[in-house]
């Protein structure tokens, strides 16, 4: 029986994380670690998940779920997968039932966009599976349903990331522009392992807007700014003033009050290290940083990010975006 292969790369937010809900841009990369979802036709009408990176497997019949391993309900997530192979088995007109197995590089709940990731590969190997021949758009409108049920009414950057990987420049009201580089910059991520919710931190930081709303907005204003300073930046490759930019972002971040004394540290240690710069990417709150290093200084990085009890993983911008292949 013919299996479908489908991956797509997670994301890291370069610049613009918390100024990007109120204006202006925010700086995406695709990044080369992925998820992964197999998927195969099934006898009966059950949709089975085998998620056992994530401690769970069970099956929906109708919208009952039925463990097999783990808890009985694993809460947004599964609900997303499913609303992902549905709404992707409608879109084609197909009544089947599936296995899935879903696999992934990427940590959750980091700011590293496994959700959207997970959805991106299990709409891309539905479509695949019954060949479809899906548009890209429509594996990113798709996916887009499953990151609501986990994240309510996000930007739309994940799941477009995921889909066409490469370098995101996003602005709401404005839209998705693509970039490619012509040299590779190899960076650092630091994950702290601690979980945080996106929702919590943007409300944190909305709070503050409403107490201080002169202060904030000066502050979402130089955020702003070097957004799109960071973009050209990226543009030219020059390397240091890049470093510079995300060094002031993580201060005005931290002046936000998102990030957290271990990613301080992870930051600090990184620069110590002969980092170019570094910072919290994402909401904040636990989650990752990022640290952006020429070649020679990468392996000192990554022990000072080791040192201060991080989990550090060199990656590379990725311009593989979804992707998909039979495995008979
Ligand atoms: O969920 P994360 O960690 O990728 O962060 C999202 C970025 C924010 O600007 C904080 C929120 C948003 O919706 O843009």
């Amino acid at each position: 029986m013919m299996i479908v292969e489908a991956t797509a790369p997670g994301k890291a937010i370069l610049f613009g994380e918390h100024s990007v809900v109120y204006r202006g841009p925010a700086i995406v990369l695709a990044i080369d670690k992925r998820a992964r979802v197999l998927t195969r036709e099934r006898d009966d009408d059950r949709l089975f998940f085998d998620a056992m990176d994530l401690g769970f497997s069970g099956y929906f019949e109708g919208d009952a779920y039925q463990p097999v391993t783990g808890e009985a309900w694993r809460g947004k997530r599964l609900e997303a997968f499913k609303e992902c192979a549905r709404k992707t088995l409608g879109h084609i007109g197909v009544e089947k039932g599936l296995d899935m197995t879903v696999r992934s590089e990427l940590p959750i709940a980091a700011g590293l966009g496994s959700s959207a990731a997970l959805c991106v590969a299990t709409v891309a190997s539905v479509g695949a599976l019954f060949e479809a021949d899906l548009p890209l758009e429509d594996i990113s409108t798709l996916a887009y349903e499953g990151e609501k049920v986990v994240h309510g009414t996000p930007s739309g950057v994940d799941n477009n990331i995921s889909t066409y990987g490469g370098i995101l420049r996003y602005e709401k009201d404005i839209g998705f522009e693509r970039f490619e580089l012509e040299y590779e910059i190899p960076f650092i991520i630091g994950n702290t392992r601690r979980k945080r919710s996106t929702k919590r931190l943007v409300d944190r930081v909305r709070r503050l807007r409403d107490r201080e709303p002169e202060l904030v907005e000066g502050i979402i204003d130089s955020i702003v700014s070097i957004s799109e300073s960071g973009l050209e930046a990226l543009k030219e490759s020059d390397l240091p003033r890049l470093g510079d930019l995300m060094n002031v972002n993580h201060g005005l971040l931290s002046a936000l009050g998102v990030s957290i004394s271990k990613l301080d540290m992870m930051v600090h240690a990184s620069r110590g290290a002969g980092a170019y710069g570094a910072k919290l990417t994402g909401a904040g709150g636990g989650g990752c940083m990022m640290a952006f290093a020429s070649e020679p200084k990468l392996e000192d990085v990554y022990r000072a990010i080791h040192r201060c009890r991080g989990d550090p993983h060199l990656v590379k911008v990725s311009y593989e975006g979804v992707k998909t292949r039979r495995l008979e």
